[in-house]
């Protein structure tokens, strides 16, 4: 038995050094070195090349590095009968928190304005927003959206949240499914999408939904680039109903030189890095799961191929 990684970026060393600090006993490839195919049972995979897990006869689970499992439903190569797990870390939630914090409030006092006004040397005072006036609606409250509405309300917002099963949360208003969307579309000055991507979820940021949103809503979206709907995202802000968007994740990443969002004033592009999956704080889960696929034991973290998150 053993594990092999799956990534294209350059993070392979660093994840397989510390899965091996972590555990001498256990062998750890890259999957870009000669290693023993029918050896591996545990692929753990971010944004694998198509095909890639068809290569390993005894694979027994695939785990993500992230919370997002999107990447991994679209590679058709991924045998039916293998359970797929993700990231679910108190750590991954809170830097999540603290990013969508920084969005809003640096959208609320104007500070990216000024950075640009600072560069041409411009005193130019703008109004700006307040908390208290402002509802967050949360897209998506799973265990990163639960965590932003607790310390958005710990930071004095009006917090309502939507997914399709009830929750009680205390002082946080959760609806339900798509009789109650627009209930909560039209309560969001400022949206946030933290939902899977599925293909119940992909492209729900439209123009259908925009127009539910009240005048001057601003969006949010952390979660995944097929969520939106470019142009309606465009023609919303450029009509004026929309005040503008922070947007982390892009169809493609990184998003194309050309693409109109690069240069939009009002929108605030970041390079997919509102939360990172951390490793000290990842391994330890992957490690256990590994050990629990090698016991026989259930897997933690599994997701529903069905729901698709
Ligand atoms: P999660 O725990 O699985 O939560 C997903 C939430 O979405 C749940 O509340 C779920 O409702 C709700 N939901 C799913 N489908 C829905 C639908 N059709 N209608 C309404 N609600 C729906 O996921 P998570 O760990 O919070 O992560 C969310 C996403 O964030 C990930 O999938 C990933 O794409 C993204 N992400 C982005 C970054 C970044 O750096 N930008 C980092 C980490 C994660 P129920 O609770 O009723 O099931
Ligand atoms: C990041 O995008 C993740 O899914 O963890």
């Amino acid at each position: 038995m053993a594990i092999v990684i799956i990534r294209q970026d350059n993070k392979i060393d660093s994840w397989k050094k510390a899965l091996i600090a972590k555990a001498p006993d256990i062998s750890v490839y890259s999957y870009l070195e000669e290693h023993p195919k029918e050896e591996i049972t545990l692929a753990c995979v971010w944004k694998q090349p198509v095909d890639a897990l068809k290569q390993y006869p005894n694979l027994k689970c695939v785990a993500s590095f992230g919370a997002g499992v999107d990447f991994i439903f679209k590679d058709k190569s991924v045998p039916e009968h293998i359970p797929i797990t993700r990231v679910v870390d108190p750590v991954l939630a809170s830097d999540m928190s603290e990013f969508v914090l920084a969005l809003i409030l640096s959208y609320f006092k104007n500070l990216n304005n000024y950075k640009i006004d600072q560069s041409k040397k411009v005193w130019q005072p703008r109004e700006y927003k307040r908390i208290s006036d402002t509802t967050v609606g949360i897209m998506g409250m799973g265990v990163l959206g639960e965590k932003l509405a607790e310390d958005l309300v710990k930071n004095r917002f009006n917090v309502i949240g939507w997914a399709t099963s009830p929750k009680i949360i205390p002082g946080i208003e959760v609806y339900t499914g798509d009789n109650e969307k627009n209930t909560f579309l039209s309560r969001s000055n400022i949206l946030i999408c933290l939902l899977p991507l599925t293909k119940e979820t992909t492209g729900i940021l439209n123009n259908k939904l925009f127009k539910e949103l009240p005048k001057q809503a601003y969006v949010i979206n952390v979660a995944r680039g097929g969520h939106l709907v470019d142009e309606d995202l465009l023609e919303y802000i450029n009509n004026g109903h929309l005040a503008g968007a922070g947007l982390d994740v892009f169809h493609e990443e990184p998003l194309p030189f050309e693409h109109p969002f690069w240069t939009h004033p009002k929108i605030h592009i970041t390079p997919h890095v509102a939360s990172v999956s951390d490793i000290e704080s990842v391994i330890p889960q992957l490690l256990e799961n590994y050990r629990r696929l090698t016991e026989g034991l259930p897997l933690k973290y599994t997701v529903n191929r069905e729901k698709g998150y």
